[in-house]
């Protein structure tokens, strides 16, 4: 899935530091720079998933995310409802 904008896109090292946790551009309290770093351990970290961004500064940025079907040695359980490994 891919999720783009045109907005002013991101510099490279703002980039670099996208995912940090409390990372955030925006004045003191009006960003709690969470955002990103949640998603990073949502989709990279619990689903094995990539999250990327790609951008340009002052042409827009997008937001790759992959997240796998199917989890390759790892359980995955949800509502204590564990699939069987060949399922899984
Ligand atoms: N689509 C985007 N275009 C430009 N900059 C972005 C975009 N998404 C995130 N950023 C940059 O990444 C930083 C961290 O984003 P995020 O984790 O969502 O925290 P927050 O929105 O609270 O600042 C933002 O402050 C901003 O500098
Ligand atoms: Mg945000």
């Amino acid at each position: 899935m891919i999720i783009a904008d045109n907005g002013p896109g991101i510099s490279e090292d703002i980039k670099n530091k996208l995912f940090d946790p409390f990372f955030t551009t925006k004045p003191v309290g009006q960003g709690p720079g969470l955002g990103l770093s949640i998603s990073y351990q949502i989709v990279v970290q619990k689903h094995s998933g990539v999250l990327r961004c790609e951008s340009e500064v002052g042409k827009g940025t997008e937001f790759w995310i992959e997240i796998p079907l199917h989890q390759v040695g790892k359980s995955v359980k949800s509502n204590g409802f564990q699939l069987p490994t060949d399922l899984q």
